[in-house]
């Protein structure tokens, strides 16, 4: 029906002020503000409309007496045309200002509209918290984006993006851009391939990171390099996982861990300031033994207590400690009482990840008291507290079978403090709690492919100290490399590299790859580092996810513009979709039916 409505030129009409800047300072002005509407009352001879942009909401005031053909035209504005209006500022009587909006205190009366073009009904409302269907917010992203909710998202990301690069040329470093039409980088995940026309049968790899690319720069010289950079990767999705998502990208000559964490600490410090969040470096660091031990996970939530083993407290013939495994002690704090029920489900819990629970802390206290009151002294677990033991019957399969353990209790750990959130409330989305998380082993054993995976990538330096073990003990190998970890969530990673041709090597064999075929690889990176390849390291922060904990949100879809669902598509534009065949005729490509 709005199509019929008659729409007016802009001309040569200017904006004089954008939506959220009109005060009561402003108060006699004349004004042309211009934007969407988004809420219409219509008090029968005044029109109140609520006009927004990206900056904000002001109300424009159309009265029938004075100008009923004005009036007349505002009675046919619907929600999301997009109008023109022209008028004085006026304050508002103390009992009309609005106090939820910066521009409450006034309004605009309206003289002129011109109607820029009309709307269909929008899919779903534009209020802030309003519960929509994802799917049906992803046909309509770009309806969806005008949000307010989602436009403060983006505008977060876009002040964050300036922050990073003002910190970064501040310390020192130059913004280069890297291929995106290049050979597979191994960051773990499946690459998206593209295949070339004018070369059948080859293809190109879109980026996992610029990992290479920034190491060869390095060695080009180019000391302190960044990068705001799009990275695509063919996982399984999570709400913390895209196939393209945006990394901080950089790399430095001649670092040790230090002077990484010294670049990176006043840049997170700076983001967060953006945020409106004060956070403090220097973060703590720990090692990933003792994020193990004391967390079952190498990305430990610090808001939570940590968790103790305790198989030295107990005589050998009780409980499970005579396998050699640790005996676990977790505690939640001030749970009160845990009915028996809240008991039995996280003793299934942890039953299901391969654990024996001993979820009953009263019993346990009849049994052993002795053993339990040490246990109490060095979990500084009190009756309020939330107190198990847990351990492994028998002996997990794998090379490091004392982590299979930890990792189990982590998970415990983790599903008991989110069961009682509400009552500890030490989940506070806006405690940032950050840390480093270093010394990580140098390989990780696939069962699937039977072989040992780098832990990090390929390019990542053993310690010094454990190069002979490359060959000889790779499960106890460590490495150089580090991760910041917020919340409990991974924000980034990074590793002092490999700039010796022979130590490169070393590790291509140690991860199964025959000389051919580090060659066929990896040959050209070889072959760089032979040209005088200084010391370096360097580090990528995921910005999505971190944009995505500083606008409180719990999905990297919400601080995205156009992301795909977890099944990879983009809903609006219909991606991935067919191809025509001549389309992949010149492309050589056969596609394979069923
Ligand atoms: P890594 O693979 O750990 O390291 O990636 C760095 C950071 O990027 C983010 N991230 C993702 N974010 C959204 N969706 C994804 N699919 C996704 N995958 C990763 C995470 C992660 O911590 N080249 C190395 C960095 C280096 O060594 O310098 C690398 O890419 O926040």
């Amino acid at each position: 029906m709005g199509q019929n409505v008659a729409l007016d030129f802009l001309g040569d009409l200017r904006r004089t002020h954008d939506c959220g800047a009109l005060r009561a300072s402003d108060e006699g002005k004349r004004v042309v503000l211009m934007g969407w509407v988004y809420r219409r009352r219509d008090l029968g001879g005044v029109i109140f409309i609520h006009l927004r942009d990206r900056a904000g909401v002001t109300q424009a005031v159309f009265r029938a007496e004075c100008d009923a053909a004005l009036h007349g035209k505002a009675e046919e504005l619907r929600s999301e045309y997009v109008v023109a209006v022209e008028g004085v500022v006026e304050t508002r009587s103390a009992e009309t200002i609005n106090p939820n909006i910066p521009t409450g205190e006034v309004e605009v009366v309206a003289e002129k509209i011109w109607l820029l073009n009309t709307s269909e009904t929008p899919p779903f409302p534009m209020e802030e918290h309003v519960d929509v269907s994802e799917d049906v917010r992803l046909k309509y992203r770009y309806v969806d984006l005008r949000r307010p909710h989602m436009q403060r998202n983006l505008m977060l990301r876009s002040n964050i993006s300036l922050a990073v690069r003002q910190e970064l040329y501040g310390q020192g470093f130059l913004e280069i851009e890297t291929p995106f039409m290049t050979k597979s980088t191994p960051e773990g995940a499946r690459d998206f391939l593209v295949p070339s026309r004018i070369q059948p049968g080859n293809f190109y790899a879109l980026p996992q990171s610029p990992q290479i690319f920034k190491q060869l720069l390095m060695v080009s010289g180019y000391d302190r390099y960044f990068q705001i950079v799009r990275c695509f990767r063919d996982e399984a999705l999570r709400a913390d996982r895209q196939p393209e998502f945006t990394q901080i990208d950089l790399e430095m000559s001649f670092p040790q861990e230090a002077q990484i964490f010294e670049v990176i600490e006043p840049l997170v410090e700076r983001i967060c300031a953006v945020a409106g969040y004060d956070v403090k470096g220097p973060f703590p660091r720990m090692s990933y033994a003792e994020a193990m031990q004391g967390y079952g996970i190498d990305k430990p939530d610090l808001r939570l207590p940590r968790f103790w083993p305790v198989e030295d407290i107990f005589p050998h013939e009780a409980m499970l400690t005579h396998n050699g495994l640790p005996l676990v002690a977790i505690t939640i704090p001030n749970t009160g009482q845990v009915s028996r029920k809240e008991r039995d489900e996280l003793k299934d819990f942890g039953h299901e990840r391969g654990l024996r629970v001993y979820d009953d802390a009263k019993r346990l206290e009849r049994d052993f008291p002795d053993q339990m009151a040490k246990v109490r002294g060095r979990t500084g677990a009190g009756e309020n507290d939330l107190l198990m033991l847990a351990g492994w019957p028998g002996k997990p399969e794998g090379h490091r079978p004392e982590e299979t353990v930890f990792k189990a209790c982590g998970q415990l750990r983790v599903q008991a403090a989110q069961k009682f959130a509400d009552r500890h409330k030490l989940l506070d989305p806006k405690n940032f709690k950050f840390l480093w998380v270093l010394d990580f082993p140098m390989f990780e054993w696939d069962d699937e492919d039977n072989r040992w995976m780098a832990a990090h990538h390929p390019f990542t330096s053993p310690n010094d100290e454990d190069l002979a073990k490359l060959e000889d003990d790779p499960a106890r190998c460590r490495a150089r490399s580090y991760d910041i970890v917020l919340n409990g969530v991974e924000l980034g990673s990074g590793s002092i590299r490999i700039h010796r041709q022979d130590v490169q090597s070393l590790v291509f064999k140690a991860l199964g790859f025959s000389e051919e075929e580090a060659k066929n690889r990896f040959g050209f990176l070889l072959e760089a580092l032979t040209y005088g390849a200084p010391p370096h390291g360097g580090i990528a922060l995921g910005l999505d996810r971190l944009v995505m904990i500083l606008a409180q949100e719990t999905s990297i879809r919400d601080v995205i513009p156009f992301p795909k669902t977890a099944r990879g598509s983009d809903l609006m534009c219909d991606a991935p979709s067919p191809v025509s065949d001549s389309q992949l005729r010149e492309l050589h490509i056969q596609h394979r039916r069923g």
